[in-house]
């Protein structure tokens, strides 16, 4: 299966190795894209838009608001407050928009797909602000249908309400069962987090999946196996070793089906550390810097670039503002926590107090 993977991404590893430019010192991403993305609104997308904005050239935002993003009017609304808390940085940061998995019509989709990149489908409950996910996803097959027909890409958070280690492996039926009913839907299984899932990225032409960083790293160990690690927490659960050796051997070799999706998810602190812990990791401020270390200790930089756009670009047929991000090496320690005007939003991020060597230059 590895060395399946390793081939099938061997064609792209040269061409991203020529691509990128990368000395001892300086490491020169073009266009990177993080596939999955929560911004919030309000004062926390003001706190946190700035540093998805500042090392990426595009970000799939996810439509889980209160309430979820669900007609155009709302999605070209949030786009326009998430490119004004970009600041700067908004020129060179394209918003790819989503809207919240309904039964749309036709005439609604038609009227939306210029601004749409995509649908994203939730499971009744499944995770924060899923509460209007739906309940059968065969009852989903005539919005499905449409989306197929107007070419609209389908983003999945693929788990059941069953045993939380369970989950996602409960739900590969349901994506077999998609990508084989609607073979022309571009069908995205998202943040996967499991060998099986991995395994199912080579049997269906039409099925691809984000990985987040985080999952390449992490175990249920680093979550709960110790004391309580509540900035750990997120949906879907990290799993076994052998699940995170699958991810990370898939991302190393750049498999072409998978794309890099922080799944980056601030809650405020008061809410992470608190009784009913909220999920979802917050890994925007890190994300390049810890995945150039992450490739560069499995000798793997040059597939990087693969990694963290060409894969998507290819995928999706992506137009995006073609920047070129630098990180240079350069150890810097990650702050405790992110803070808005006098103290709140307070947010924590993925490797706090942790000193990663690389990081993006310019700062
Ligand atoms: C996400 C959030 O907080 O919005 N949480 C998470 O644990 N990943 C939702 C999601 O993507 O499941
Ligand atoms: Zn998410």
């Amino acid at each position: 299966m590895l060395e399946e993977v390793a081939l099938a991404a061997g064609g792209e590893r040269w061409e991203s190795a020529r691509e990128m430019m990368i000395t001892d010192d300086r490491l020169v991403l073009k266009r990177p894209l993080d596939m999955h993305l929560h911004l919030r609104d309000g004062e926390m997308l003001e706190l946190v838009a700035v540093e998805s904005a500042r090392q990426f050239a595009g970000a799939v935002i996810m439509p889980n608001l209160v309430p979820p993003v669900t007609t155009l009017e709302m999605l070209r609304a949030y786009e326009a407050r998430i490119l004004a808390a970009c600041g700067k940085w908004g020129a060179g940061f394209r918003p790819l928009m989503t809207m919240f998995f309904k039964d749309y019509s036709e005439a609604e989709l038609e009227a939306a797909r210029p601004y749409l990149f995509a649908v994203k489908l939730y499971p009744h409950g499944v995770t924060t602000n899923s509460e209007s996910g739906i309940h059968s996803v065969r009852a989903a097959e005539p919005v499905l249908r449409r989306m197929e027909a107007l070419g609209i890409p389908l983003l999945v958070h693929g788990e059941t309400g069953g045993f939380v280690m369970d989950r996602e492996v409960e739900f590969l039926p349901v994506y077999e069962w998609l990508a084989t009913t609607f073979p022309r839907l571009r069908i995205v299984m998202e943040h996967i987090t499991t060998a099986a899932a991995v395994a199912m990225l080579d049997r269906y032409e039409n099925l691809h999946a984000t990985v987040t960083p985080h999952h390449l790293v992490i175990t249920l160990d680093d979550v709960a196996g110790g004391l309580l690690q509540p900035h750990l927490f997120c949906k879907p659960i990290a799993k076994r070793p052998e699940d995170r050796d699958a991810l990370l051997a898939a991302a190393l070799a750049a498999h072409p089906k998978l794309m890099m999706g922080s799944d980056s998810a601030p809650h405020p602190r008061h809410a992470k550390e608190s009784c009913g812990c909220a999920a979802g990791v917050w890994s925007a401020p890190v994300l390049l810097p810890r995945l150039a270390e992450l490739f560069e200790r499995h000798g793997a930089l040059g597939r990087l670039q693969a990694f963290v756009s060409d894969n998507a670009v290819r995928v999706h047929g992506l137009e995006v503002p073609d920047r070129e991000v630098v990180l240079e090496r350069k150890p810097w320690v990650v702050p405790a926590r992110w803070e808005g005007p006098g103290g709140d939003p307070c947010v924590v991020p993925w490797e706090a107090g942790r000193e990663l060597a690389w990081r993006v230059a310019g700062e």
